[in-house]
């Protein structure tokens, strides 16, 4: 198939430390459903300081160290997304930041079944594609590189 319109387009999502026990399968399922290729996954628990520079965009505010202390407290699925418009649709497929508000607005987004509150809202997604080229070389460096997450415990996937 040929489209003019979307190149394909590739987003850093996580599944965040409260969705991995019980939600990991059912996630994943969902965003195979979508289209998505995973092009790249990888499950690691983040150290304090991966997890800061992650989310260093939020350094300074009220939420920031109970961010980043949510962040490490388990294991996390770090996953490249590639399909056309992946920012945007995995941003849809996400819900809103608060869960409260994406109960309201959408029932059907992963925040509004799995997140327990605004913290733990159990799934991440890159915000444009410019956060999204930076996280993923972050994250996994040129693809079959080493990068500093590899001094972060790996676990078996
Ligand atoms: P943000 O980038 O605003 O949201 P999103 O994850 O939807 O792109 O915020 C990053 C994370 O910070 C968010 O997923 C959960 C946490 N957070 C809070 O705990 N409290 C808040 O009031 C906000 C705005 C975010």
């Amino acid at each position: 198939e040929i489209n003019f319109f979307f190149p394909k387009q590739q987003t850093l999502a996580v599944i965040k430390p409260d969705a991995m026990e019980e939600h990991k399968e059912e996630i994943l399922e969902a965003i195979r459903g979508r289209g998505f290729s995973v092009t790249q996954l990888k499950e690691t628990e983040l150290s304090r300081e991966i997890a800061e520079e992650f989310y260093k965009e939020h350094k300074g505010k009220p939420f920031f160290s109970q961010l980043v202390d949510f962040m490490c407290r388990g294991p996390c699925a770090m996953l490249v997304l590639t399909k056309e418009n992946a920012v945007e649709e995995w941003r849809t497929m996400m819900g809103p930041t608060d869960p409260e508000k994406a109960k309201e607005t959408s029932p059907q987004s992963l925040r509004a079944r799995f997140a327990a509150d605004i913290l733990h809202n159990s799934v991440h997604g890159s915000s444009n594609e410019q956060h999204a080229r930076e996280k993923i070389y972050f994250i996994f460096g040129d693809i079959g590189t080493p990068t500093e997450l590899n001094s972060c415990k790996e676990t078996d996937q």
